[in-house]
């Protein structure tokens, strides 16, 4: 991540038990409950007995700024369990041993972390992570199951890789963190118009060949696409994302389809469009593309000037939203020099965007390269401008809008049908 965690939601302002329990992977929790902290969440984190004996409480303190409670038989643990478990928000048990997952399995109540598992009523993500012999044992599986099937807790890996000891190729290492923080995330999100929905989202930018190694592109990071999604996950959307060439951290929770030329994207949004509700056109579409398709063989050089003629690529949004199933919410960007709220809804008009996020280029704080962006949101009838903000804050507030306009198309239809 490239900018510094900073609060937002869903975590902010949160309370988040985070059950650490005896493994190998328990220093890995400290990166956890440090972003979740910088997430804005109040983390309270519980060590069992055999956690301790790998990480201490002092270090938790130090990343939470929050005690630490350890030991149900203090005066302080036994009333905290009741307190912990009525006010958490979400549960979270990261890493789960195979000892700690019989032990929730049977609903016992022998330490801390398990009793204000019986106490929580918020939504429990267990993360287990062991040997990989042990994870495929078949108790251990039937305990797993059973807290997913009967309990209803989520669980989440483990992952296959690495481990301290053993073949490792099978399952058996803790999630990462930052995916754990995902889902988290996820569990936090209350469930909204949005849960359930089919969306597609463009992202990145596009690169037209001219031969083997050389091509025509754009600046764009991909960042804001890519936030777009996961943030739409998080609210329960089944997303795909189309997206040109980047080197960010892939999205958690969404299918992301790679490729590179406008005219590749334009065909995988063709195939999608009629089964997506939502679609977001993110991407930084080459609006021309060399007119000779690539040579195969790179062009030497060969003492003589190079022109390249350039034809025009097809416009993916336009093409596509008369596509979008009924009911549809179309949502595009319009990066602009000037006249940005006339330019906007002129796109807006022109291509059928329900939303077009305005963004002024060359500005300090907006557009391709930055972490943040000042965009301004633009429908038919009104234009909101927003302050600076982080690109993935951007994206939640771009998300109540959709979730808005949703809302507004679902009201229209039970009164038309009424
Ligand atoms: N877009 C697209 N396909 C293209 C060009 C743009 O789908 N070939 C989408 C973008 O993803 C964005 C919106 O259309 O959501 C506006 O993109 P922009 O480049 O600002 O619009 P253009 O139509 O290319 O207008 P101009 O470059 O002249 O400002």
């Amino acid at each position: 991540m490239s900018t510094p965690d900073s609060p937002r939601p869903p975590w902010d302002g949160r309370r988040i038990v985070l059950g650490v329990t005896g493994g190998i992977a328990a220093y890995k929790s400290i990166h956890l409950a440090r972003r979740l902290t910088r997430l804005g969440a109040e983390v309270d984190v519980v060590l069992t007995r055999a956690a301790e004996r790998f990480v201490t409480p002092l270090t938790f303190e130090g990343v939470t700024g929050r005690a630490v409670l350890t030991d149900l038989f203090s005066v302080e643990g036994a009333a905290r369990h009741i307190l912990l478990g009525r006010e958490a928000d979400a549960v979270c048990v990261a890493p789960a041993t195979a000892d700690f997952l019989a032990r929730a399995a049977q609903g016992r109540a022998d330490d801390l972390l398990t009793t204000t598992l019986l106490v929580a009523r918020a939504p429990v993500l267990l993360c287990p992570a062991m040997n990989d012999r042990m994870w495929a044992h078949p108790q251990v599986q039937a305990n797993a199951d059973h807290c997913r099937a009967a309990l209803g807790y989520e669980l989440l890996g483990p992952d296959t890789g690495p481990l301290a000891v053993g073949e490792a190729d099978g399952p058996g290492r803790l999630v990462e963190p930052d995916v754990v923080v995902d889902h988290l995330g996820r569990l936090l999100s209350p469930a909204g118009p949005l849960d359930g929905v089919p969306l597609l989202v463009t992202s990145g930018p596009t690169r037209e060949a001219l031969d083997p190694v050389r091509y025509l592109g754009n600046r764009s990071s991909g960042r804001m696409g890519f936030a777009l999604a996961e943030a739409a996950w998080r609210r329960g959307a089944r997303v795909t994302v189309v997206s040109g060439p980047t080197n960010r951290p892939e999205p958690t929770g969404v299918e992301v389809v790679r490729l590179e030329s406008a005219r590749e994207m334009a065909r995988e949004v063709e195939a999608r469009i009629g089964q997506v509700r939502v679609a977001i056109f993110a991407a930084a579409v080459a609006d021309y593309r060399p007119a000779l398709e690539p040579t195969s063989n790179k062009r030497k050089r060969d003492g003589n000037d190079w022109t390249v003629e350039f034809v025009q690529n097809p416009d993916i949004a336009a093409t596509a939203i008369p596509g979008l199933a009924d009911g549809g919410v179309a949502v595009g960007f319009a990066l602009e020099t000037e006249d940005l709220v006339d330019h906007a809804r002129e796109k807006l008009r022109r291509k059928g965007f329900d939303l077009v996020v305005a963004n002024p280029a060359n500005e300090e704080g907006a557009g391709f390269e930055a972490p943040t962006n000042r965009v301004t949101l633009v429908t038919e009838g009104e234009a909101e401008a927003l302050p600076t903000l982080p690109k993935e804050e951007v994206a939640e507030r771009i998300l109540d809008r959709v979730e808005g306009l949703l809302e507004a198309r679902a009201h229209a239809d039970s009164a038309a049908d009424s």
